[in-house]
């Protein structure tokens, strides 16, 4: 069993610990090694879209991006991911926000890799670098991850390495942005782009902020965001207890 097969058995007893004690149920999704985990007690807050879920993902993170929305409600402002891969929490992101401009900021050139394989690789300190050479233009994955994109009408591909694909966005404001990228160049740039444009009430996901894995791929994340605080900051933060420890920067 990898690392990551025992991390789950651990953290599985400890969730039938919690929802004894809780009286929760607790209902467990095999997807591969990635199982996922869920707590139903405190849904009833609001109607969650399970079935978008369901599909596989991060329950804490999809759930916590869907209460997100409802608190930013009518807030103006698009909304944007840096670092989409497949798309799995860009299609949650246009879900939960249908009528805005969704500005997808990627590479886009996994057909030009092995999904098998790289598809559950945290990202190495000098990814952009590395897979320059290897993506193919001709191998773009945009229109498959258009396909499973509720509302694709809505999404601006922005193709190519960050943050020079964004020099057309300037002028843009955001109310929700994910930054799931997992370089320290990447990450910081993200930063000083994004911070600078996200509205008040704005909220921002760091993505891989809490994950211990073996290419301290957090580590560099956190890097990033001190010096990015040094820079624009101090932000106001949440971690969230998801998979790969995400960080909510509120503005
Ligand atoms: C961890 S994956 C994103 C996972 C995705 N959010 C999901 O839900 O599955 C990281 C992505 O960041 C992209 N990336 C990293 N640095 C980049 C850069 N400078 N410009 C564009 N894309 C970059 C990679 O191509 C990769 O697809």
């Amino acid at each position: 069993m990898g690392l990551r097969g025992s991390l789950f058995w651990n953290t599985l007893r400890l969730h039938q610990w919690m929802a004894r004690r809780l009286n929760l149920r607790l209902l467990t999704i095999p997807r591969g090694e990635f199982t996922c985990i869920r707590t139903m007690g405190y849904d009833n807050v609001s109607k969650p879209a399970l079935g978008l879920y369901e599909k596989g993902g991060d329950y804490c993170r999809h759930r916590a991006l869907e209460l997100v929305r409802e608190e930013i409600g009518d807030r103006p402002g698009n909304v944007a991911e840096l670092g989409v891969y497949k798309g799995e929490s860009a299609r949650t992101i246009n879900y939960c926000f249908p009528d805005r401009k969704l500005f997808l900021y990627d590479i886009f050139d996994f057909l030009a890799r092995d999904p098998d394989t790289l598809g559950n690789e945290p990202p190495t300190e000098n990814y952009a670098e590395v897979y320059q050479n290897n993506s193919s233009p001709s191998l773009d994955s945009t229109e498959i991850i258009k396909k499973g994109l509720p509302h694709p009408e809505n999404c601006v591909f922005r193709r190519g390495y960050f943050p020079e694909t964004a020099a057309p966005d300037v002028d843009e404001k955001f109310i929700f942005v994910s930054i799931d990228a997992g370089s320290y160049d990447t990450i910081y740039k993200g930063l000083e782009f994004f911070y600078s444009r996200l509205l008040e009430g704005g909220y921002l996901f760091l993505g891989i902020y809490n994950f211990a894995c073996e290419n301290d791929v957090d580590r560099r994340c956190k890097q990033a965001l001190i010096d990015a605080e040094k820079a624009f900051g101090p932000f106001k933060k949440v971690p969230l207890p998801d998979w790969r420890g995400t960080l909510v920067i509120v503005k």
